[in-house]
């Protein structure tokens, strides 16, 4: 078994009016009530989706991966367990500021802080309404979208994110840095654990964040181009334009975060079950996204 999807993730931001007008004017999210000084946002029913709280690591700093019912809980547990991850069971009141029933806390090889928890709260008197006027997320059970995060020791993370929280891999881009030297590549993986081609990738690399971007789906492609727009008057810079990826097929361009690393923006991402089989993609578009990967 596999956790079931992406619940939730916490940032660390240098700059949160910012990232509050990033989040809620552009990327259409909608304010939930916050934790303190933490702002936390929503997509959906549930109470909050991404919380930013105020800090200096401009990073991802937290996951909260969501399972069914406290006995899917206590199996991924008892699997991390098995691999020698230390695992702390998360007090009431980590519970009750998180909104979840129950939670369990540990780190992945990269140090970053993983949460799994189940019964989030969910405010049915709340109905989500966007600022930027975008009907919905694609969310329910593919989660809030996905994150790709970068290591320099992948070996580590797979271990963790396959024998320990039960994800599998979709499949593998191999990508050419730059057209001039193509025999000078990475290997990009995509992990799935629900219908979503994939909720994590893992990415070698030295950078000094854990967060490459994080990826929020829309249902049509006019909630991509609209947003394409709000980003475009505000001054958002869009390193990469507008393409479709060649793994998930996502239509989708990628925003400077007010924290320096990036976010994608998409539709039409396929989703898959278990007749699933691997491949391998030699480059990461079919067309557009000038910029990426030497594109
Ligand atoms: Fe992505």
């Amino acid at each position: 078994m596999s956790v079931s999807s992406l619940g939730y993730i916490g940032l660390s931001v240098s700059d949160q009016e910012a990232w509050k007008a990033f989040l809620g004017d552009i990327l259409g999210m909608m304010e939930g009530v916050p934790d303190g000084d933490t702002t936390r946002m929503r997509m959906d029913g549930y109470a909050w989706r991404i919380a930013i709280e105020p800090g200096e690591e401009d990073d991802l700093v937290y996951t909260g991966y969501e399972v069914p019912d406290v006995a899917s809980l206590r199996d991924i547990r008892e699997r991390l367990r098995n691999i020698g991850v230390e695992v702390t069971d998360g007090s009431p009141e980590l519970c009750a500021q998180r909104g979840v029933m129950g939670l369990f806390q540990c780190e992945d090889p990269s140090g970053l802080q993983i949460e799994v928890f189940y019964g989030p709260n969910v405010l049915t008197d709340i109905p989500f309404v966007s600022p930027a006027g975008i009907k919905e997320f694609v969310t329910g059970e593919q989660g809030l979208g996905h994150i790709f995060m970068e290591s320099s020791d992948i070996d580590r993370l797979r271990e963790f994110y396959v024998e320990g929280m039960g994800f599998e891999m979709s499949d593998i881009i191999h990508m050419p840095l730059d057209p001039s030297t193509p025999d000078v590549s990475v290997d990009l993986e995509f992990y799935h654990c629900n219908p979503r081609h994939h909720t994590i990738g893992l990415a070698p690399g030295g950078g000094n964040k854990r967060m490459h971007h994080f990826m929020l789906e829309v249902p049509t492609m006019d909630d991509v181009g609209f947003t394409i727009d709000r980003a475009e008057r505000a001054g958002v810079p869009v390193p990469i334009p507008l393409g479709r990826h060649s793994n998930d097929l996502v239509t989708s361009f990628y925003m400077v975060s007010p924290s320096g690393f990036a976010v994608e923006f998409g539709y039409g991402g396929i989703v898959i079950d278990d007749n699933w089989k691997l491949a391998r993609h030699t480059t990461p578009s079919m067309w557009g996204h000038r910029g990426l990967g030497g594109r």
